[in-house]
């Protein structure tokens, strides 16, 4: 299969990637604007062609397209919470307009096939149960409101002008190359670094933690099996609280609680998530990872691979974090 995909060189597109070229031997084209969140390393040794360009540039996602693709799979996004709460702006620009005008270019090029990945964030919190694919979209912050924003127009596009489109939404993803400014692996570098691991609020918030690698496998599915027009979601088998990760991070890590400390919580910050994947089951996925194991691998990948986060932090992650925790990374 020829795959054009959007946000490859971040975090869950690169790891879609590499299974899609390793199980599936497809053909891939990558395009990423390569933000700070998005890494060409990330990619090596896969042999994809990658377009640096915006999804919101419409010659970029002609030049990606090339002569053609059998699907679009797109991960572009602004995806940081914090950073959407300090400046919404990004997020609209690449997570609503961006997405449309990848919808404009799969229309005009008769694309049979268009998988837009989204966010349990888009349904807000919830204190008890799960949610379905027939959940209220109630988004809490700028970022899982221009994720919103963005599916409508998925949906609508399918609607309107018969487009193939389905909308894959995902839990809270944790796993290799992932950027620290996320919850685990910044725990797992302070932890290593002897530096102060920063916890918001009570840090009892609950999140449905999914293995990068199974929510690739559940993608496939959708791509493969997904009935046009629908949503599916795709949840991690496991909920914990921040703390419970965090302590299990430091119990990989060998290191002290005593590293603990809480922070003021974020603005508008969801309680919980959890979501129902009865859906996505019935087309024949399931997650394979349990969060212990799953947990133990991701803090093992960090341990090993300091030359693929030195120069992160030392970089503009350093200047974020600063202003951010109101301290220095160790
Ligand atoms: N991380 C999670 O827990 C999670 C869970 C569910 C869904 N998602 C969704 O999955 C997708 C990928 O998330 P991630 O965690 O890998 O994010 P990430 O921040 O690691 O990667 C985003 C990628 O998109 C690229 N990008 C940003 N703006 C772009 C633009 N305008 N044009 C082209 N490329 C652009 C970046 O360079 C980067 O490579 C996002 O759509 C996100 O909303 C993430």
């Amino acid at each position: 299969m020829k795959l054009l995909v959007c946000g490859g060189a971040g975090f869950i597109g690169s790891n879609f990637v590499r299974q899609r070229v390793t199980d599936h031997g497809d053909q891939v084209v990558v395009l990423d604007a390569l933000t700070y969140a998005g890494r060409p390393e990330n990619l090596e040794g896969l042999g994809v062609t990658l377009v640096h360009g915006e999804i919101q540039n419409a010659e970029k996602v002609a030049e990606a397209i090339g002569d053609g693709v059998d699907a679009i799979v797109n991960f572009a996004a602004e995806t940081h919470v914090d950073r959407s709460i300090s400046g919404p702006d990004a997020f609209v620009e690449t997570n609503v307009r961006g997405s449309l005008v990848l919808l404009e270019a799969a229309r005009e090029r008769e694309v049979k096939r268009y998988v837009q990945i989204s966010t349990d964030e888009v349904y807000g919190s919830i204190e008890e149960g799960s949610f379905t694919e027939e959940s209220p979209i109630v988004p809490s912050s700028p970022y899982s409101a221009s994720k919103a924003g963005g599916d409508l127009l998925v949906q609508s596009y399918l609607h309107t002008y018969g487009l193939e489109t389905v909308i894959a939404r995902g839990s809270n993803n944790y796993g290799p190359y992932q950027y620290p400014e996320k919850l685990i692996p910044l725990m797992v570098l302070n932890a290593l670094h002897d530096d102060k691991l920063p916890v918001y609020g009570d840090g009892l918030n609950v999140r449905n933690w999914l293995y990068v690698e199974d929510f690739g496998r559940g993608i496939s599915h959708i791509l493969a099996h997904g009935v046009a027009g629908e949503v599916y979601n795709v949840g991690g088998p496991d909920e914990s609280t921040n703390i419970e990760v965090v302590k299990g991070i430091l119990k990989h890590t060998g290191k002290d609680e005593s590293l603990i400390e809480y922070v003021t919580d974020r603005p508008g910050h969801d309680r919980r998530y959890s979501l129902g994947s009865e859906k996505v089951r019935a087309l024949g996925w399931s997650a394979q990872v349990r969060f212990e194991e799953g947990l133990e691998k991701t803090v093992a990948w960090y341990r090993d691979n300091a030359a693929w986060w030195e120069p992160i932090r030392s970089g503009e992650f350093r200047e974020y974090y600063e202003r951010h925790y109101g301290r220095a990374l160790g």
